[in-house]
């Protein structure tokens, strides 16, 4: 790639495919992902390992997210998550994780602390990064904002073939994940501390009726377009 490398945003509603599609966009123009989530995560497991009880964990000073040593680090087209220096992946999606990450994700010490770590990587453009508030408060310049959307039907369907390969997922199965979604979109959209919103000047990309190919072509010619 040559010419400048932009800074992309990619924020919307969990399952809505918004890490699948920034991992793809990444690689398309040899860019690198950021998956915000994921540094979300990070903590809520560092707080989970660290013994804290859990109703101390809004009053988490900086000093203990240091002690976390959750570090992001470039490796191809995508920056790995190191917790003490060990890559963490598949232990970053567990139930207990995945149930606690919107509390943590209200609590004004790790925003601020992520916020910062979000912006270092990014520096010098050559990003897409995905998450909730990455058009609206942490990158409110970037070059190309995308918020994706899907219908909640959809994104249950879609995060239970993710979850369990193969297997087409039951209608009760999937009633009950968009349940499950429902309230994280709820807890998301209305937290007061960088609540998910289309952020201003996005493109809004539904992705219901979309191939994965078409959204992520979508995305890349917005990037093109502007470069
Ligand atoms: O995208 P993922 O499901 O990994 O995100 C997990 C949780 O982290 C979200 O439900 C949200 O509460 C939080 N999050 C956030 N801001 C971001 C990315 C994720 O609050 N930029």
């Amino acid at each position: 790639m040559t010419g400048p490398m932009a800074v992309v945003t990619i924020d919307g509603p969990a399952g809505s495919g918004k890490s699948s599609t920034a991992r793809a966009v990444a690689r398309a123009l040899g860019y690198r992902h950021l998956d915000s989530g994921a540094l979300f995560r990070a903590v809520t497991l560092g707080l989970l390992r660290s013994g804290i009880p859990e109703e101390e964990w809004s009053e988490v000073k900086l000093a203990q997210l240091e002690e976390m040593k959750i570090e992001l680090v470039p490796s191809g087209t995508r920056f790995d998550v190191e917790m003490d220096g060990i890559v963490v992946d598949r232990e970053l999606r567990s139930p207990d994780v995945t149930r606690r990450v919107p509390g943590v994700a209200t609590i004004p010490a790790v925003r601020d602390w992520l916020l910062r770590r979000q912006r270092a990587a990014a520096k010098g453009g050559g990003v897409v990064v995905d998450g909730r508030d990455t058009g609206t408060v942490v990158f409110p310049d970037a070059a190309v904002k995308v918020f994706l959307t899907a219908g909640i039907e959809e994104r249950a369907r879609r995060r239970l073939l993710q979850d369990e390969g193969a297997e087409p997922p039951t209608r009760r199965d999937v009633r009950r994940e968009a349940e499950r979604l429902a309230d994280r979109d709820r807890q998301d959209e209305t937290r007061e501390i960088a609540p998910l919103r289309r952020p201003e000047g996005a493109i809004e990309v539904d992705t219901t009726g979309l191939s994965f190919e078409e959204q992520v072509a979508r995305v890349v010619e917005a990037v093109r377009g502007w470069g």
